[in-house]
């Protein structure tokens, strides 16, 4: 949080005690570059009374331009006339007497102030909303939860910041796919009554890997969790990640039509079955009398193996909607799924987890979701993710 530079052990351990908060000292200046370079959330960097009047207004030049939120006190013996105004061009926040505890302790925390505040207008106002993707179909055991755990690793895979939000109230899985074992759930949404900032949120979130988060259904059954309050989270999460992947019931229930609202994306997904296509129908035309924009649909075909007596071909003609993406039927799939990882994770060659990658840059590039590694940075990104999996 504060970064002391004072060549004096007992003097630096004077300012110490002054400062507030977690400490890093330095015993000159030629360290001080690849120190910032490692904290870029340092907030203040206190130059002591031992280094030169000139040292220390380089250093808060040269920081002015580098790291603007970074505020910079100067300690001195003795807080002259003369220094005040050449440090305070030179973009020194404070100057302050060694002799002073309290004036030190109180120029600290207002240029830490003043840094956070800093920072964070500086993340509002470069961060790109993120988009949401809501994995739906009329019916439960089609693989919305498979292809929504797996979805979302892909997406960060890609380099995306994804939220995945698992809104099977009743029966979500999503967890338990990834194996994870939540603190918090949507259960637990009412505590904040009404109050969702982005650390209530991120609360409830459990991180599953680099880039890749959870906001898990409910784990006790019975749990209830107030409708009225999906919404405005779909919308604080779509602030805080690139992508938000919405896994859904099997029904059209009010979770689904809260995200439905919010969505840039809507991903049917069916398998090749006489009672599957029937519900795919059936969704179609009421999507179609809430008027959600057929250009927003996306279609994936589960399960979509040859000789089963009914092809994609046929079922993209009865819903008048082309398939954008087939994933073939696989006991790895299963596996994958019982294991608690990510198909796309374990085994990236699989033609399943290629059809969900395949899928996955789509949608990033459809909704041109912020954050996408460029090319040749994510081959090794890639390739980690598949490791730590
Ligand atoms: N392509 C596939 N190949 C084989 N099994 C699959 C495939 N997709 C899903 N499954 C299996 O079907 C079951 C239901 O999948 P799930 O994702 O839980 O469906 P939903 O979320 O729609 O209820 C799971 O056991 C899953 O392993
Ligand atoms: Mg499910």
């Amino acid at each position: 949080m504060t970064t002391i530079i004072e060549p004096d052990q007992d003097v630096a351990e004077k300012i110490r005690q002054a400062v507030p908060g977690a400490v890093s000292l330095l015993g000159s200046a030629d360290r001080l570059a690849g120190h910032l370079d490692k904290d870029p959330a340092e907030q203040t960097l206190v130059v002591g009374p031992s280094m030169s009047v000139e040292d220390a207004v380089g250093i808060a030049e040269r920081l002015r331009v580098e790291r603007p939120a970074l505020g910079v006190v100067l300690v001195r013996t003795v807080v002259d006339r003369d220094i005040l105004p050449r440090a305070m061009r030179a973009g020194v926040r404070e100057v302050v007497s060694i002799d002073d505890p309290a004036a030190l302790s109180h120029a600290v925390r207002r240029a830490q102030a003043v840094a956070r505040a800093m920072i964070a207008a500086d993340e509002s106002a470069e961060r790109v909303p993120g988009g949401l993707l809501t994995v739906f179909s009329a019916k439960g055991g089609v693989g919305k939860s498979f292809l929504s755990t797996n979805l979302s690793a892909a997406l960060a895979d890609l380099g995306h910041r994804v939220c995945l939000v698992d809104l099977d109230i009743e029966g979500g899985s999503d967890s338990l796919m990834l194996s994870l074992t939540p603190q918090h759930t949507l259960a637990d949404l009412h505590r904040f009554r009404g109050n969702l900032d982005t650390s209530a949120l991120e609360s409830l979130t459990t991180v599953h890997s680099p880039g890749l988060s959870v906001l898990p259904a409910p784990i006790h059954l019975g749990a209830t969790v107030e409708v009225a309050a999906i919404g405005p989270v779909l919308d604080q999460l779509k602030g805080m990640y690139d992508a938000v992947v919405v896994d859904t019931s099997g029904s059209f229930d009010d979770y689904a039509l809260q995200a439905f609202d919010r969505s840039d994306l809507l991903v049917l997904i069916g398998t090749l079955d006489m009672p599957s296509l029937k519900n795919l129908k059936l969704a179609v035309g009421t999507l179609d009398l809430l008027n959600y924009p057929r250009d927003l649909w996306r279609l994936a075909v589960n399960r979509a193996d040859p000789r089963v007596g009914l092809s994609v071909e046929e079922v993209e003609q009865t819903l008048g909607i082309a398939a954008t993406v087939t994933i073939p039927s696989s006991r790895d799939v299963l596996v994958s799924v019982n294991r608690g990882v990510p198909l796309v994770r374990s085994n990236g060659g699989h033609p399943a987890s290629k059809a969900i990658v395949s899928l996955a840059n789509q949608l990033s590039l459809d909704v041109a979701l912020p954050g996408r590694t460029p090319e040749r940075g994510r081959l090794r990104r890639v390739g980690r993710g598949r490791k730590a999996a």
